[in-house]
């Protein structure tokens, strides 16, 4: 490190266990940049963004429970982020602070290492905030969307902005969907045990995807392999978001393929 070097960063609360400081600063090094990447623990966004401007910080990750909050502070905001309507990927652009999204990146290009998404019929389940970035992608991407979720009221109006179907309990059972994705926590760690869905909805089904990664192969994800689906756990998104986050800081090419076995042994071995 020395005079040039640029500095990012992860903000959010907590951050101790963001596997963002290990991915992008093996990037740095495995594209020979001159960066260096933290992890700051905030409270105060606000204040945060402040301290950004003034430091002259290159660029952000912003994660839980910073993304929506963060909005106001930004000089400007990309078309997704603000149809998401969170921001997790902050570019500093000679003095002006861009926010962006590329959460919705990471869903897409991790299903389309397996499978086509365009017109297929993919149901998504969780009406929340991870839930918009996946529906986001997904109508992006020329499928047909159909959304359930627990409280009705809540999936019935992402539905409706996304211009989706919102799909009851009942419906589901004649719905065959071709891909399913949960966006809720269900199933993860301590409660390994649960799933989202009861299992007959994978029954001629093509692919799972879960966006949860703790556990790497979730009750969900197991299900759905038992019925003969590919499984595509939360890793790739993962590793994909960082990828579009790396490549709007730099402009170099990320080392895509040993991030996934890089992220994937960091996961096993947690
Ligand atoms: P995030 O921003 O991470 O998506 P969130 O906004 O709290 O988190 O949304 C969580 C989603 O998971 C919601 O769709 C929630 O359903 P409700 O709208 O009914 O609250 C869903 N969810 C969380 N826990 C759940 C559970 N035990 N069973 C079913 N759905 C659950």
């Amino acid at each position: 490190m020395d005079t040039d070097t640029l500095v990012y960063g992860v903000v959010g609360n907590p951050v101790k266990h963001s596997l963002s400081p290990y991915m992008h600063n093996l990037a740095f090094k495995l594209c020979s940049f001159n960066g260096a990447y933290l992890a700051f623990d905030v409270s105060n966004i606000g204040g945060c963004i402040e301290g950004v401007r003034s430091l002259g910080i290159s660029g952000l990750s912003v994660t839980i429970p910073h993304k929506e909050s963060i909005i106001k502070f930004l000089d400007e905001v990309s078309e997704s982020a603000l149809k998401i309507g969170a921001v997790n990927t902050v570019i500093n652009e000679n003095g002006v602070l861009k926010g962006d999204n590329t959460d919705w990146v990471g869903v897409v290009n991790s299903i389309k290492d397996n499978t086509e998404i365009k017109d297929k019929k993919v149901l998504v389940i969780g009406a929340g905030g991870a839930s918009r970035g996946v529906c986001y992608g997904i109508i992006n991407e020329r499928a047909n969307l159909f959304i359930t979720n627990r409280t009705r009221e809540k999936g019935e109006l992402l539905a409706k902005e996304f211009n989706a179907k919102f799909v009851d309990e009942k419906e589901l059972l004649n719905l065959k969907p071709e891909i399913i994705i949960n966006t809720t926590s269900v199933g993860m760690y301590p409660n390994i045990d649960k799933s989202p869905l009861n299992k007959r909805i994978f029954k001629g089904a093509e692919l799972a995807l879960d966006i949860v990664y703790n556990p790497i192969e979730t009750k969900f994800l197991k299900d759905a392999k038992s019925f003969g689906l590919k499984t595509v756990s939360g890793v790739g998104m993962f590793v994909y978001q960082g990828q579009a986050q790396f490549n709007k800081w730099t402009g170099k090419s990320f080392p895509i393929q040993i991030m996934k076995e890089k992220i994937f042994n960091k996961l096993i071995t947690k």
